[in-house]
């Protein structure tokens, strides 16, 4: 393989570290407001956020993986996540409503921070990279617009 392509490879594997680490991040928030979130939205919450932890455990394996095919170490702690990742965790006390703003806030930060990446791996070549984060920029807009239509 050439050098200038294994560069590449490098560097969309580097800018893929923090999609994991933010996917990880939120999916223990979304697990957190699982467990933890009260009030009269208690079961569609409940129910929902069940769904999208589900969803974002085989999209945390299928983005660890993409950095393994791309030939480097995925990180694998929580230290590494903490280091890597900017998605902060929502306090179990706080109100059902404030958590449900707290994930929609969580998933627009997350999608945020893909898009960009999205052209960089495509312009060097990595569709099936662009492809994973465009599949990925999809479902966090879907759960924003489903969040969103639960508080005013
Ligand atoms: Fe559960």
């Amino acid at each position: 393989m050439p050098h200038s392509m294994m560069t590449k490879q490098n560097d969309i594997a580097a800018a893929l570290k923090p999609v994991l680490a933010e996917t990880y991040q939120l999916y223990i928030l979304t697990q957190n407001i699982h467990w933890n979130i009260t009030g009269p939205l208690f079961h569609s919450v409940h129910t929902l956020t069940e769904e999208h932890y589900t969803e974002l455990a085989t999209a945390i394996d299928e983005i660890a993986e993409r950095i393994r095919a791309l030939g480097t170490k995925a990180p694998g702690n929580f230290a590494a996540y903490q280091e890597l990742g900017t998605i902060n965790n929502c306090d179990e006390e706080a109100s059902g409503n404030e958590m449900i703003k707290a994930l929609s806030a969580a998933h627009a930060a997350v999608a945020a921070n893909i898009k960009p990446l999205i052209s960089r791996a495509a312009d060097s070549g990595d569709e099936v990279t662009a492809d994973v984060l465009i599949s990925r920029v999809s479902v966090h807009e879907k759960a924003q617009w489903m969040l969103n239509a639960m508080v005013t």
